[in-house]
């Protein structure tokens, strides 16, 4: 009870002190504003700030960032303290300290950055493209230039926070095939561009054989030489890509033979196993 009762008054006498020299009538008289902004400023040291906003403070600590290290209290709030100063006086504009680049001209910075006391902790909600923009330009244009579903959301329906990457899988999309993994997905799937599917050379027959089981089965039943070849050695890169024999092939016959011939497929009958 006793505590409670100095700290009230410690409180109360310190707000009267600030009180007492931000309105003086002498201080306004002689000097305005500023002079009297810097005395009360220097009344309040960045020191005292935590006995009666120790949360603030805390937060600070915690996660202040670069407005923990290369700016103090004081540096922000400027200008008095109330009641002496009016609402809101106090509250610094970002662009005080912030200018030049695009990204320092978005509207509302605070709906992202929503505690400036702890800068980083970034939370994404709405329409947030042109903001990502301004540091992801290839991303946001990949998006925009492929139209796709992913293009029908706004960057923040996926990245909830700043840096999390979501796994296709947790609320969103159904495997091909049971085992396939996020990794997998994003082998076939550029997600920024998800179709159509592109792929590098190291994609197991097994992925393809999610929808093409039985063209995997009879390659891999085959006794020649195409029997041991991967899908995507054959069909590279993008999804629907189909080779021609004689790329890799060039002309094994001779002209006079093959005028008789039109296809290779007339004698080879199917690329996934050329005896049956
Ligand atoms: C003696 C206690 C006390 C001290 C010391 C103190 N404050 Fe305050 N501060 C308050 C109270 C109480 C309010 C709420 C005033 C109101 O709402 O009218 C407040 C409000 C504020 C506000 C909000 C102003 C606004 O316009 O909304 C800021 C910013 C602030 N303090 C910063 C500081 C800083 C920076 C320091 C240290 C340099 C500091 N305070 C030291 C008690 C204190
Ligand atoms: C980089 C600038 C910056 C620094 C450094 C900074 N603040 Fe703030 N502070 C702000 C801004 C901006 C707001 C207004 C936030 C809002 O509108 O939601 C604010 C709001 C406040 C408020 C009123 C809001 C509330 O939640 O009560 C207090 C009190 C406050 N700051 C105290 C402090 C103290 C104490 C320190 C030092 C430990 C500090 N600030 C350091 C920018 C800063
Ligand atoms: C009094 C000057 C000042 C004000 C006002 C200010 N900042 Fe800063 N801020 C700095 C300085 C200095 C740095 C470190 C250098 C830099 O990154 O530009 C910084 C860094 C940052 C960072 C990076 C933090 C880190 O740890 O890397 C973010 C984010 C940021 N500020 C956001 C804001 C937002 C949002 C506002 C408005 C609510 C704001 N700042 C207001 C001075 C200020
Ligand atoms: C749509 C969300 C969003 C908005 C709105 C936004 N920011 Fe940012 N800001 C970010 C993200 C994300 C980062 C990157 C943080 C990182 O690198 O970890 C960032 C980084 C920063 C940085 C540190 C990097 C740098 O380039 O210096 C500063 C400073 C900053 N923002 C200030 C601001 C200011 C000032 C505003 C308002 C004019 C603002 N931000 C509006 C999301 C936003
Ligand atoms: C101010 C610049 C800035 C803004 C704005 C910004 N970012 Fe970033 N972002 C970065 C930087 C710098 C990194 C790399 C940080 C790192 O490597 O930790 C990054 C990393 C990322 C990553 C993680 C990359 C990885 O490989 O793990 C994702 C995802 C991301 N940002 C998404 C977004 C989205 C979505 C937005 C818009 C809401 C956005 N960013 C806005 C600067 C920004
Ligand atoms: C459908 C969900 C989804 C949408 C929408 C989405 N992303 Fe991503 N993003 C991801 C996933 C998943 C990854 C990880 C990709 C990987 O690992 O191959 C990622 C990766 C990133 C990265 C890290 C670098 C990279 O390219 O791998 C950045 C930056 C990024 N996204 C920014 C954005 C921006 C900006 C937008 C809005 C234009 C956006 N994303 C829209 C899901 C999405
Ligand atoms: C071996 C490559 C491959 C892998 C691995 C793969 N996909 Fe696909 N996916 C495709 C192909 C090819 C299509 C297009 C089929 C078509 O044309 O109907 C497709 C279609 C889709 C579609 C339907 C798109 C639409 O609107 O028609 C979704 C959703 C999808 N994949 C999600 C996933 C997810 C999630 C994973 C990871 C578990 C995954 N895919 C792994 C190749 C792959
Ligand atoms: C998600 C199911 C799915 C996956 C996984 C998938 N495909 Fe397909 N694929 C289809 C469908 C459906 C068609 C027929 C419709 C079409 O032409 O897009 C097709 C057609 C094809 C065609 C013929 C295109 C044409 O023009 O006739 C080739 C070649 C092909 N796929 C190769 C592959 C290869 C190689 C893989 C593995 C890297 C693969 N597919 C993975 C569903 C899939
Ligand atoms: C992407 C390259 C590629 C394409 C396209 C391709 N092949 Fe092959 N083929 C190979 C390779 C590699 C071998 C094995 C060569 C070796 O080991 O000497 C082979 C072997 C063969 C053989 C010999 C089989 C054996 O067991 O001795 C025949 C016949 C053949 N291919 C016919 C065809 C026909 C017909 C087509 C078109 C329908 C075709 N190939 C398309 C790469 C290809
Ligand atoms: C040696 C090269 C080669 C390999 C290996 C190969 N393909 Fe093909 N594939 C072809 C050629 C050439 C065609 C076109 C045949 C034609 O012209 O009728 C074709 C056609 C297709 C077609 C469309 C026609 C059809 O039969 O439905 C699909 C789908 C297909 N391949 C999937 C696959 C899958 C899945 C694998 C792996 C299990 C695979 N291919 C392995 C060369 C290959
Ligand atoms: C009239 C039937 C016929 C046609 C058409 C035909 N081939 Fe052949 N091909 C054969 C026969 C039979 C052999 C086996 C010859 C041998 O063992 O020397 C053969 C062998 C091959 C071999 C294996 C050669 C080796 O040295 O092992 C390749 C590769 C081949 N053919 C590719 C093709 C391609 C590519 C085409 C289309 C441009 C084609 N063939 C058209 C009948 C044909």
């Amino acid at each position: 009870m006793r505590r409670l009762f100095v700290l009230a008054a410690a409180v109360f006498m310190a707000m009267g002190l600030v009180a007492f020299w931000g309105s003086t009538p002498r201080a306004a008289e002689q000097a305005p504003k500023a002079k009297v902004a810097k005395k009360a400023v220097a009344v309040l040291q960045n020191s005292d700030c935590v006995k009666c906003h120790p949360a603030i403070v805390g937060q600070i600590q915690a996660a202040g960032g670069k407005h923990k290290t290369e700016v103090a209290c004081l540096d922000c709030h400027e200008g008095g303290h109330p009641p002496a100063t009016a609402k809101g006086a106090i509250i610094p504009k970002c662009s005080k300290c912030h200018e030049g680049k695009s990204h320092f001209r978005l509207p509302r910075c605070l709906r992202c950055h929503q505690n400036p006391h702890q800068p980083l902790k970034i939370v994404f909600k709405g329409k947030v493209k042109a903001a990502c923009k301004t540091c992801h330009l290839k991303e946001v244009q990949e998006v925009n230039q492929h139209p796709s579903a992913h293009s029908k959301v706004d960057c923040s329906f996926c990245h909830v926070k700043h840096g999390f990457i979501p796994n296709c899988l947790t609320k969103c999309h159904k495997p091909h095939r049971k085992g396939q993994t996020f990794k997998d997905c994003v082998s076939c799937h550029k997600v920024h561009q998800p179709l159509p599917a592109t792929y590098g050379d190291k994609i197991a027959n097994k992925q393809c054989g999610a929808c093409h089981g039985k063209i995997v089965k009879l390659l891999e039943s085959g006794s020649t030489k195409h029997a041991k070849l991967h899908c995507v050695f054959c069909h590279q890169g993008t999804h629907g890509m189909i080779p021609k024999c004689q790329d890799c092939h060039g002309t094994p016959h001779p002209a006079a033979m093959m005028s008789k011939f039109k296809k290779c497929l007339n004698c080879h009958v199917n690329p996934h196993n050329l005896t049956t």
